[in-house]
């Protein structure tokens, strides 16, 4: 019988990892606090906790003002919406990230258009962009994926140059620094989520920040249904609906943020213990580094797997790293534009049709470094793993020993071939990033 657990073996892990998420004493205090004051509502806006906690977030990544919100989607559409995308202008989105980040181009009226992304960093590769550019070409949405940030130096130049906006989707990337600047403070307009397997969570919600008063009054009016924001220097009156986050919500965040640099320093050494031993494993390859991130953010440890020439699929050796002990994903992420949850249509969704001569058509876009990411490649493992103490070696023990089994995977392939066929929009999104 083959050693390894997914076919019959002993697992390499058989003992849990970090829980997640995490909480502090002083939370369950602030919630009873919000409890007991009996207002749990998000409005007026900001209400006391999401008020002070979106000022310090704010001026932690390098912004001067910031807005909590319901969650990281609605932060893009509102973001989008305030530098001025609106009904058929195109945005330039990466490939390979969270369908979410393209369809809150759609929510905006706007056309998302597909760049590919970089193989070393997975994040947006600069000439994509510059190939996707045309003359309706409005903004671009760097994703700084993961583990990595996008090259924003060279972008926000090609930004200058050709007059677009930029909306950094930071839904990975709490408390990390790049040359010095905090992201999502480099653009426009900075957005964030505070989804349940994020660094830091509500449970659900988000945050935009930005140092423009014009384009942070614009969202507040937004979120809040229209009503003026509280400065309302700008006098601007755009429609709006409640996208605000609840008072309970905004009681955890505070606590978040607290033990968000002591965590951060966990995983970012950890991460460098992993990678080492990576490096020494055969048919699998840790992301180099990026010098330019001067404080590190690791949303999910993401590596790469080379085994696919023996013939076994990459989904078949997530599945065998998984059956290990190893919280992990293969297709975490797919191409979205050829995702089972990017339901877009020139039939539902107009702008992809009228006022243009031909229907944009997302069947023929071809992002091939996205394609090898999504279906071949990466491997990704939920930050959690990284907060533990000697767990990574347990990780990378898992890893070799899949690696050097890897040919009782190729004859047992039929009977695995289950594995390769999961449909994303049949199963919950984290299903397999499960704690253990
Ligand atoms: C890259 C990226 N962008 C946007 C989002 C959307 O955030 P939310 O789930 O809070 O709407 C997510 C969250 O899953 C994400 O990972």
């Amino acid at each position: 019988m083959s050693e390894l657990a997914i076919l019959g073996g002993n697992p390499v892990r058989c003992r849990p990892f970090s829980p997640w998420p995490q909480y502090l004493p002083s939370d369950v205090q602030r919630v009873q606090r919000v409890l007991e004051s009996r207002h749990w509502g998000g409005y007026p806006v900001p209400s006391r906790f999401a008020g002070e906690f979106a000022d310090r977030f704010a001026a932690m990544h390098g912004a001067k003002y910031g807005l909590c919100v319901s969650n990281g989607t609605i932060a893009l559409v509102a973001a989008l919406r305030a530098v001025g995308v609106g009904f058929g202008d195109e945005v330039i989105v990466p490939a390979y990230t969270w369908d979410g980040t393209a369809t809150a181009v759609l929510f905006a009226g706007g056309i998302p258009v597909f760049a590919d992304v970089d193989p070393d960093t997975y994040c947006l590769d600069i000439e994509s962009v510059r190939r996707a550019l045309t003359p309706r070409t409005k903004a671009v949405i760097p994703v700084h994926l993961a583990m990595r940030f996008v090259d924003m130096d060279a972008l926000l130049a090609l930004a200058t140059d050709h007059n677009l906006k930029v909306v950094e989707d930071c839904a990975h990337a709490h408390g990390g620094m790049y040359q010095g600047r905090g992201a999502g403070s480099m653009g426009d307009v900075g957005c964030f989520s505070f989804q349940e397997s994020k660094l830091m969570t509500a449970g659900e919600g988000g945050i935009v920040i930005t140092s423009d008063l014009r384009r942070f009054e614009h969202m507040q009016s937004q979120v809040n249904c229209g009503r003026a924001s509280l400065t309302d220097v700008y006098h601007q009156r755009v429609l709006g609906a409640n996208y605000r986050i609840t008072e309970l919500q905004a009681a955890l965040l505070a606590g978040q943020l607290d033990m968000l640099p002591e965590m951060a320093q966990r995983r970012s050494r950890a991460a460098a213990r992993l990678s080492e031993a990576l490096a020494g494993i055969e048919g699998v390859r840790p992301l180099p580094p990026q010098p330019e991130i001067t404080r590190d953010t690791l949303y999910c440890y993401v590596f790469q797997y080379r085994g696919g020439e023996t013939g076994v699929a990459r989904d078949v050796f997530a599945a065998a790293l998984e059956a290990e002990g190893i919280p992990c994903d293969g297709r975490f992420y797919e191409a979205v534009y050829r995702s089972d949850l990017f339901y877009a249509s020139p039939e539902t969704s107009p702008q992809l049709r009228i006022g243009r001569p031909e229907p944009v058509d997302y069947s023929r876009v071809r992002c091939p470094v996205a394609e090898r990411a999504a279906y071949e490649e990466a491997i990704w493992l939920p930050q959690f793993v990284l907060l533990g103490d000697d767990d990574v070696e347990d990780i990378a023990l898992a890893v070799d020993k899949v690696m050097r089994n890897l040919a009782d995977l190729e004859t047992a392939e039929p009977s695995l071939a289950g594995v390769k066929s999961m449909s994303r929009a049949e199963r919950p999104k984290h299903e397999r990033m499960r704690n253990y």
